[in-house]
């Protein structure tokens, strides 16, 4: 049932280029340029009277909703407040029917995501729910639901859904904007054509994990490190920083690069690893600026760059390239070093990678 893997965490990993094209499947108008989502029964007045978009989740699915709430203001011009569901329980949230709130959940069973949906529904709110178990109970009781299918997830870290639920973000992001006028036609296509080379450009990655793999044996014997990066770069060393931990027990932060002189880096000293995510264009400068300041304090740097890029070299330790897409795409690429870089390390230190200590995949309860 491993499929020849050693863990159901590494083949989930691989099926990743799968589940994107599934994902993204029919809802990819057969002409290639638009975004069909049969399965939101929203009208145009609908679309158009929301005032404010909530999302809401756990985990992984939480870190989804960061580069969701990127995807639907870069899009859709609609402000966009992200919330861990067990928080955004007890905060009295503001929620009108002009909210539309998302949820996100793999097993759509959890717990504090389900209390959350449910607390938006009393509030007269629109729940779109993003979930891989199709009659799961956040499917059943959301309003709309986008079925991610990426297939049963086994491992207890979330890598597949997490990427599908990405897709997800992608193609509702621009279902509004279509439906909002936000976004012309040809920018709406060109969005889709980057999209529909995610999953070969993901399959070129995998090719190099060995790559990864000789990272993640040096981490392996840390105990402590950072992660670092900007704007979307920053949400998936979120998510990385998560998955190291979950699985390979090394304790690590993510951090907002211009962040760290804010106190944290007093914590980098000699030989202390640094991930540093330099994907997005816009934010490369001021990116190699931070690693500049942690190398000078003796970290080694590991940095992600985009391919094609030859300065991010100069300044760190060792390089790992991603293939160039949109700015906005690149979480769906950059994470998957990320999680071999975890699977890996957890390997490296002899742990039950599929079943990590104290955790359940999923948290039925609060
Ligand atoms: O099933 P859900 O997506 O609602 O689960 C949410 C989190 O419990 C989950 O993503 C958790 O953080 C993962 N184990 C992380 O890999």
């Amino acid at each position: 049932e491993k499929a020849g893997f050693d863990h159901f965490m590494l083949k989930e990993i691989y099926e990743q280029p799968k589940a994107y094209r599934d994902t993204m499947g029919a809802r990819l108008d057969p002409s290639g340029t638009k975004v069909v989502l049969d399965e939101v029964k929203m009208s145009k007045e609908q679309i158009g009277a929301i005032r404010n978009v909530h999302i809401v989740a756990c985990g992984t699915a939480y870190h989804a909703g960061l580069v969701g709430k990127s995807v639907i203001e870069k899009l859709a011009r609609i402000p966009v407040e992200v919330d861990v569901a067990s928080e955004y329980r007890y905060r009295s949230p503001i929620i009108t029917p002009n909210t539309l709130v998302i949820v996100v959940s793999q097993s759509g069973e959890t717990a504090d995501t389900l209390a959350a949906l449910r607390e938006a529904k009393r509030n007269g709110a629109r729940v779109v729910a993003i979930t891989n178990v199709v009659g799961s109970s956040v499917a059943r009781e959301a309003d709309d639901v986008i079925v991610t299918w990426a297939g049963p997830e086994i491992a207890v870290a979330s890598t597949k859904a997490y990427t599908s639920q990405l897709i997800a973000f992608y193609l509702f992001g621009l279902y509004l904007a279509q439906a909002l006028e936000t976004q012309d036609a040809a920018a709406v296509a060109e969005i889709v054509a980057h999209l529909k080379e995610l999953p070969e450009k993901v399959e070129r990655i995998l090719e190099q994990a060995e790559a990864i793999k000789e990272w993640a044996e040096q981490v392996s014997t840390h105990d402590n490190l950072f992660f670092i990066g900007r704007g979307l770069d920053f949400a998936v060393a979120q998510e990385g920083s998560l998955k190291l931990k979950e699985i390979s027990y090394i304790h690590s932060e993510a951090y907002a690069a211009g962040e760290l002189k804010h106190g944290t880096l007093a914590l980098i000293e000699e030989g202390i690893p640094v991930i540093a995510l330099a994907i997005q264009d816009d934010l490369f400068e001021k990116t190699v600026s931070n690693i500049k300041e942690v190398k000078a304090r003796g970290a080694h740097v590991f940095g992600l760059h985009t391919e094609g890029e030859t300065e991010l070299a100069k300044s760190v330790d060792q390089v790992f390239e991603i293939p160039h897409t949109l700015p906005l795409l690149s979480p769906a690429l950059s994470v998957v070093p990320l999680q071999l870089l975890s699977y890996y390390a957890s390997l490296a230190r002899g742990n039950d990678v599929d079943k990590p200590r104290n955790l359940a995949k999923s948290v039925t309860v609060e």
